[in-house]
């Protein structure tokens, strides 16, 4: 699956991964072409699991949502989406980001799988290489906010051995990592 060339695309983040199913995705950095294929992940994405990601019932992904994903520096933001050719054209199948704010001085870490590849081995894996590349560029604590009924991610988190810290907030979970 080659992949343009793109002004500051770091291609030394590519790699492949074999799912539990024997599936071979291929993991790359996102791009600003993506807003289509990460809109069709979104639409297949079950409302449980949107909610997940998001904290509350989204219909649809916004445009400035979409831009703000798929338009990122590589360095304070970053994004890697899992990519598999499906009915003759690549589909995204998870994605996992982090965002640094430098007013709120926080770096906000997320990830998301189709429905249907979940519990493959495919977010927990993902989730890492991120945090490994936000090491790189320097960041090593992250926030995020959590549902409490969300039993995965936080087995995930702590599978993973990052320093994690749950506080309560409005009916969420605010999480404080350091990787
Ligand atoms: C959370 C999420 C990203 C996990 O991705 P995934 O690909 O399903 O996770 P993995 O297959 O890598 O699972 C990692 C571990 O959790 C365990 N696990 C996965 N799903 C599980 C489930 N439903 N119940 C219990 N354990 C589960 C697996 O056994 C695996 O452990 P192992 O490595 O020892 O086998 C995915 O479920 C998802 O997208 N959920 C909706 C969005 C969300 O919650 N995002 C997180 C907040 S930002």
């Amino acid at each position: 699956m080659p992949t343009p060339s793109i002004k500051g695309y770091p291609r030394r983040y590519e790699s492949r991964l074999t799912l539990k199913n024997g599936e071979e995705v291929f993991l790359r950095p996102i791009l600003p072409t993506d807003g289509p294929l990460l809109l069709d992940l979104f639409n297949r994405m079950s409302p449980q699991s949107v909610r997940m990601r998001f904290l509350r019932r989204m219909n649809a992904l916004p445009e400035d949502m979409i831009r703000r994903f798929t338009h990122i520096d590589y360095s304070s933001e970053f994004a890697l989406v899992a990519i598999i050719r499906e009915d003759e054209k690549e589909a995204i199948l998870a994605v996992g980001r982090y965002a640094h704010d430098p007013d709120e001085n926080l770096t906000e870490l997320a990830v998301a799988v189709r429905d249907d590849r979940q519990h493959l081995c495919l977010g927990k894996p993902l989730l890492a290489k991120v945090v490994d590349i936000a090491k790189e560029h320097g960041i090593s604590r992250f926030m995020g906010m959590m549902d409490p009924r969300n039993h995965v991610i936080r087995r995930i988190l702590s599978d993973l051995g990052y320093d994690v810290k749950y506080y309560w907030e409005s009916g969420f979970f605010r999480l404080e990592i350091v990787a």
